[in-house]
Formats: structure tokens, C-alpha cells, sequence
């Protein structure tokens, strides 16, 4: 089912049992963090091409429209055609597709005036109605969400059925982590584990730490993703 946070009437578009298919089995993934510099970028470009190797069909959309730069980690230089051109209507989703190492990118343009432009006019709808055609063509959609609790955070982890933090191995990383966490609930988004990234220095907290720290919050009981 298509998540609405911001309109309680939703009609779906006229489409195919077959499409339809495609979309209730894809899983769409939001790789979160409260704060920048936390590896979300880093794990939805190696996430991605980890499943894209194990021989499943993914596809990797760069949500962080304002700190665009997935599209430069996989290779995508320049494109044509990016999300914000779909966001903007001007061009389908389909046509903002670039594969490398075995995935499909949605690159994001980082032009100031179109990010400023489209930033100040995000469509929440438009949003899902470009995820739902990702949808129908992949396996897997991992989506790198900004950090912070901007509307195109909001709207990044809406849209998803799942969603993986990333947080650093300290307090301040943890509790922004933990705010995108409440938020994923408020939104009926299914938290699938959390990451901790940079693990190894003396000063960190420890695994129980960070466990009892997120068990409020926490709907993925004693499930791991593991350290990185
Ligand atoms: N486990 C790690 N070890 C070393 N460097 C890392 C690790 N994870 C991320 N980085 C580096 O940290 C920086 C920030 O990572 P990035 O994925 O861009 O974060 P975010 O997308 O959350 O802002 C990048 O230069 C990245 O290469
Ligand atoms: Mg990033």
C-alpha cells in the first residue's frame, strides 16, 4: 500500500496487475542519519551494489537533493537528465537512469538555482508518484536521504516501507539518529536494524550502549545489520 502523510485520499494511477505486481514486491529502503557526515552515502552506494553482486536488481536514488553527490561516487558525471528535471516534470523517472557496477543511479543535479528552485516547491506526491514508476523496474530501491528533519527528509522517509539508520559510535550521532528513528515511526516506516559506522576508537560506546539507548524507540528488537 502507498503510504499518505499529507492527504488522507490517495487514487492510484490506472495500471497493470503486472505492475502492480512489480511494485508490491519491490522494496524501497530510506538509508537515514540525523546528522551529515554519518556514511549514508557511503552505505547506499555499497548496500547497493552488495545486492546488486549477490544477483538482485537495484536501483539507488539520490534524495538528498540540497548535498547532492551519489551520482558522483558511482561514476554518474554530468547526466542529461536527473531527479530534479523528474521532480520538475520535465523529463520521467525512467529517463534519469544511469547503470554502473551493476546498478541503476538516479543521480541529483546540484545546480544552485534548480536545487533552491526545487527545494522551495517539493511536491510530497510527486515524490511518490516517481518512486512508485522506480518501483515497477526494480528490486530494490535504497533512497539517501538528507540528513537533518528537512521536508525532503520528511517525504524521503515517508515514501520508503523501510529504512536503515546510520549513526556514529557516540552520544551526538545517536541522539539525531534517534529522532530519525521516532520520525520513521510517526510515519509508519519500519525500521530494519541500525548501523554503526566508524567503529574502533577507545572513546566509543559500546554495542550494549547503543542498545539500551535505542530500545525506546527501537521496533527491530535483536535484529542487526552488524558494524561497518
Ligand atoms: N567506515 C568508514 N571508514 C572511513 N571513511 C568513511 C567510512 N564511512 C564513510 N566514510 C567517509 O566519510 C565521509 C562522509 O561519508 P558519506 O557517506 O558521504 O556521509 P553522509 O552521506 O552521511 O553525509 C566520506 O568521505 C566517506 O568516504
Ligand atoms: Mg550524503
Amino acid at each position: 500500500m502507498t503510504k499518505r502523510i499529507f492527504s488522507f485520499l490517495y487514487v492510484y494511477p490506472i495500471i497493470s496487475r503486472e505492475e502492480r505486481y512489480m511494485i508490491d514486491r519491490a522494496r524501497s529502503i530510506a538509508i537515514s542519519s540525523g546528522k551529515g557526515g554519518t556514511g549514508k552515502t557511503t552505505l547506499t552506494a555499497n548496500l547497493g551494489i552488495a545486492l546488486s553482486n549477490e544477483g538482485h536488481d537495484v536501483t539507488i536514488l539520490d534524495g538528498d537533493l540540497a548535498m547532492a553527490n551519489l551520482g558522483i561516487i558511482m561514476g554518474v558525471d554530468n547526466p542529461p537528465v536527473n531527479f530534479l528535471d523528474v521532480l520538475k516534470e520535465n523529463a520521467e523517472a525512467e529517463d534519469a537512469l544511469y547503470e554502473d557496477y551493476g546498478v541503476k543511479v538516479v543521480p541529483t543535479g546540484f545546480r544552485f538555482e534548480e536545487v533552491h528552485e526545487t527545494l522551495s516547491d517539493i511536491d510530497s506526491n510527486r515524490v511518490e508518484n516517481v518512486i512508485e514508476e522506480l518501483l515497477r523496474q526494480t528490486e530494490f530501491l535504497l533512497i539517501d536521504v538528507p540528513a537533518g528533519m528537512t521536508d525532503t527528509t520528511i517525504i524521503s522517509i515517508a515514501a520508503a516501507r523501510e529504512m536503515i539508520p546510520i549513526t556514529n559510535p557516540n552520544y551526538s550521532s545517536l541522539v539525531d539518529t534517534y529522532k530519525t528513528v521516532k520520525l520513521a515511526n510517526v510515519v509508519d516506516t519500519w525500521t530494519r536494524g541500525l548501523v554503526v559506522n566508524r567503529v574502533g576508537r577507545s572513546s566509543d560506546l559500546e554495542r550494549g550502549e547503543i542498545e539500551d539507548f535505542f530500545w525506546p524507540v527501537s521496533k527491530f528488537g535483536s535484529h542487526h545489520f552488524g558494524n561497518s
